[in-house]
This record gives structure tokens, C-alpha cells and sequence, in this order.
């Protein structure tokens, strides 16, 4: 029955499991599927696997109603939605660049054969180009006789932390769509959000895969860029975020994703720019491989570089350095790919005694990096610390007092990854501040290191 479509999620992970639950919230009925039993169990009870505002609060309102069900049955979902939307998670494999489709090629073939009804099958993955016709093939091969699966993509461009309002609430809707009737049931189920005036954009298959794609490579792309030119900046005496501000103000530009640091992470940017490089190279494309990489690598020297810095200014073997969060950016508890954790690693590896303190992401960073000493508390992170690495720019690091700070640690000497603490005000209270692309503030750190006394 079209008229109130009943929707199944394949796959529960940050993508899915939040997708789910805003779809219950527009008012349908729908049953979220996964492998992992324990995943599905928590979100059945109304629970969110991990720390996204919100999200909590639907799953519990809409699992106590009965409008959101969630099961390890592949086979419930066959047999009882009319619109399946995959949110498999596409990792890069780990054998190269490229996005490893295994979840995703299982979660369809599954699908396709307990299929029981017509249906929409709806991609949602971040996949390579090219994927959704080679999916509607697939199908088509291993549906059961007069069973039709039409295949749409409708690709979502949420941000961690934000994800329940950028679903509820998107900027743009993109129905890649081979037929009407694929495009009429994107509509209904996006009614809401297209009533409320969200553009809808209607394409084909190929354009709404690439569309996510570019759009993440785009938004690296200008990191990394606002990243060279931090290195410039410095090497030249300028001020990279007074720089970013000019570029910003030029609409053509806009301020967002110029904030100069250690670069980016998460499970999205850094895999999603490989994958569409290897993609494009393995479609004979000359000119995006060489532009993604160039930014992968810049990204990845803007990790280095800081590194490098710290290692600089540590005054020898077994400093002890405060690591001022560990999350790949902040108010989220994800770690993956993230360059905080990493640099902190590095610095750890070089020798240095190293403590992080994160307000959420702890628990996840010492399940990658347990070598490392996490504290509970910023006060324990700083207390005796030689050197302070802002890293996440957490709320309350930027609003800590400079002078508090000054008490508690060893030397004031700090880097700030992220250039959100207020310089000037830190170089007031004795601190020797070193950002990402601006110039040092306070006096110079060695002279602090050779007389630890003065
Ligand atoms: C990103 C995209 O924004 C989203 O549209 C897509 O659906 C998934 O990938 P997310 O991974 O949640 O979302 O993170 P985002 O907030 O975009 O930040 C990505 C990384 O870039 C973070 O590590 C952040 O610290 C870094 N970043 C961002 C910068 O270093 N400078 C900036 O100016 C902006």
C-alpha cells in the first residue's frame, strides 16, 4: 500500500539507526535490520549505540509506540516493507584506497532473495559511482519470479552530532530515480521536509551516488586548502584565520571548512576521498586522482606537522604532555580516523609521557590506543604537564581560564590544533602559545624549557 509505505533500514549503524528513527518521527512504520545482535538489541530497547542529540529520545518514543521495530531478520524486512533503504556501512578495505562493498553486496543479495513483494530498494551508502546500476542488475537476476525491486539512490549528507536535525531538517533531497514511480515514493515519504520547502533535486542513479562523493571530497578539498595555506602563513608572518575570514566574506567562497588545524577525520572524509579516487582512476578519469590525493596527503601533513612541533618542543625523553581531547572533532564520542588520536600516538611513540583527557571519547580511544593514559578530569590532564596540545576543540577548552591552567601545569607552553583558544589572552597569563597558521604568542618556549626555573 503506497498510499503509507512501510519502510525497512538495512543495516543500524550512525547512518541507518538515525535514519530510522526520523522516518518513525515523519510518521511511518518502520523495522531497522542488522547482523549485530547486540546493536539491535540496544536500539530495540530504545537506545543509541553511541552519543548523537537526540536520537536517544526518538528510539525510546517510537520503540515504546510500536512504530519502530528492530530485528536481525533480514526475512521481516522482505517480507513486510515496500521501501527498503541500505545504510550498510562502506569502510575502506584494507587492502587499498577503495570502499570495501562486501556489507553492502550480502545486505542486497539477502534481500533480494526473501523477497516476498514488489518494492523500492533505496541506497543510501556513500558507495562508488556506478554501484546502483550494478545493483538494479543484481536484483533483477535474483528476485524471485513476478517479484519487481526497482532500485533509487537517496543519499544523505549528515553530520555526526547534528544527525536528527540534518535528517529532519536536510538542505537539499537528491532522488536519483530510473523511473516515475521510484520518484512519486521518494516524494511521499520526503513530504514533510518538501512542504517545509527543501529543494528536491531528481537525477539519475549515477549523479545522486557521485553527488555524495563530491560533496565530501569538496568539503576536504577546502580544509586541506585553508591547511597549505596555514603553512604559508606561517612561514611568512601572516594570520591564516584573519585570511580565512577575507576569503569567507567573498560568497563565492564562504567562511565554512577554513578553519586551519590539524586537518580532518571521522568514518567519512578521509575514506570517502580515497574511494572516489580510486574510482576515478579505475574509470580512466586523469585529473580527479591527482587532486584528491594532493589532498589526502596535505591533510595528512597537517597531522605531521603539529607532531612534529610537539616532538620540537618536548624538553626530552619522558616529557609529560597534556593531550586536550581524542575525538575526531567535537561533541561526538567518534574516534575513527581521528587526527587528535593519532598525533597524540605519535607524540606517545616518540617517548613523551602522554594523558588525554575527552569528555566523551575516552572510552572508545582506549579501545584503539590503550598505550596512551586517559584522565577523567582536564585539571588531572594539565596538573605537571610540560607541554599542552589543543587537539578537539571541545566548548570547554576554549573556555577555560588561562590562569588557572597557568597554576596547574609544569610549563605553560601550549599548541593550539585547533586555533580556538583566545591567544592574546592566553600569552597575558604567561602561557607561550603556538597555533596552526598564525604567529607564536608569548615568549619563545625554549627559552621557557632552558630555564624551567624562570
Ligand atoms: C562529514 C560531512 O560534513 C557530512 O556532510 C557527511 O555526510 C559525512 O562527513 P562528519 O564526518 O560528521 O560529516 O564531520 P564534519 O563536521 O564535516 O567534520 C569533518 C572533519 O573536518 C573533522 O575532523 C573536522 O575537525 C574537520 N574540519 C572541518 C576542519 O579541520 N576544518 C574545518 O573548517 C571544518
Amino acid at each position: 500500500n503506497l498510499t503509507t509505505p512501510t519502510i525497512s533500514v538495512i543495516g543500524t549503524g550512525y547512518l541507518g539507526a538515525t535514519h530510522a528513527a526520523c522516518l518513525a518521527e515523519l510518521g511511518f512504520r518502520v523495522v531497522g535490520v542488522d547482523r549485530d545482535r547486540d546493536k539491535i538489541a540496544r536500539l530495540a530497547a530504545g537506545e543509541a549505540p553511541f552519543s548523537e542529540p537526540g536520537l536517544d529520545d526518538l528510539l525510546r518514543r517510537h520503540t515504546a509506540s510500536g512504530r519502530l521495530r528492530f530485528t536481525t531478520a533480514i526475512r521481516v524486512a522482505a517480507e513486510h516493507a515496500d521501501v527498503h533503504f541500505l545504510c550498510v556501512g562502506t569502510p575502506q578495505s584494507a587492502a587499498g584506497p577503495e570502499a570495501d562493498l562486501a556489507g553492502l553486496w550480502a545486505a542486497v543479495r539477502d534481500l533480494g532473495r526473501h523477497l516476498t513483494r514488489d518494492c523500492l530498494v533505496v541506497g543510501k551508502s556513500t558507495v562508488p559511482v556506478g554501484t546502483a546500476a550494478a545493483m538494479a542488475a543484481e536484483l533483477g537476476r535474483i528476485v524471485p519470479p513476478r517479484i519487481s525491486a526497482n532500485v533509487a539512490w537517496n543519499p544523505e549528507f549528515l553530520r555526526e552530532g547534528h544527525g536528527v536535525q540534518d535528517t529532519l531538517h536536510p538542505d537539499r533531497l537528491v532522488f536519483g530515480v530510473d523511473s516515475p514511480s521510484a520518484e512519486l515514493t521518494l516524494r511521499l515519504l520526503y513530504e514533510r521536509p518538501i512542504a517545509a520547502g527543501v529543494p528536491v533535486h531528481v537525477t539519475d542513479l549515477a549523479t545522486a551516488e557521485l553527488a555524495k562523493s563530491a560533496a565530501n571530497g569538496f568539503l576536504a578539498t577546502k580544509v586541506s586548502f585553508v591547511n597549505a595555506m596555514a603553512e604559508i602563513s606561517e612561514r611568512a608572518g601572516a594570520d591564516v584565520v584573519a585570511l580565512a575570514d577575507i576569503l569567507g566574506d567573498d560568497p563565492r567562497i564562504g567562511r565554512s571548512f577554513l578553519d586551519a588545524g590539524i586537518g580532518f577525520g571521522g568514518g567519512c572524509l578521509p575514506k570517502d576521498i580515497r574511494a572516489l579516487a580510486a574510482r576515478a582512476a579505475a574509470l580512466g578519469a586523469s585529473s580527479a586522482p591527482a587532486l584528491l590525493h594532493a589532498v589526502d596527503e596535505a591533510n595528512a601533513r597537517a597531522r605531521s606537522r603539529v607532531a612534529d612541533l610537539a616532538l620540537e618542543l618536548c624538553p626530552g625523553a619522558g616529557a609529560r604532555v597534556a593531550v586536550l581531547g581524542a575525538a575526531f572533532k567535537p561533541r561526538s564520542d567518534d574516534v575513527r580516523d581521528s587526527p587528535a588520536l593519532d598525533i597524540a600516538r605519535r607524540v606517545h611513540r616518540a617517548g613523551a609521557e602522554v594523558r588525554v583527557y575527552d569528555p566523551e571519547a575516552s572510552l572508545n580511544a582506549r579501545a584503539v590506543a590503550p598505550e596512551l593514559t586517559y584522565v577523567a578530569s582536564l585539571e588531572t590532564a594539565l596538573r605537571g604537564a610540560e607541554l599542552v596540545l589543543h587537539l578537539t576543540e571541545w566548548p570547554e577548552f576554549a573556555a577555560m581560564d588561562p590562569r588557572w591552567a597557568a597554576r596547574l601545569v609544569r610549563w605553560p607552553v601550549i599548541i593550539d590544533g585547533r586555533n580556538r583558544i583566545d591567544s592574546g589572552r592566553w600569552a597575558a597569563a604567561g602561557w607561550t602559545v603556538h597555533s596552526v597558521g598564525r604567529p607564536r604568542r608569548g615568549a619563545p618556549a625554549r627559552a621557557l624549557v632552558a630555564d624551567p626555573a624562570g
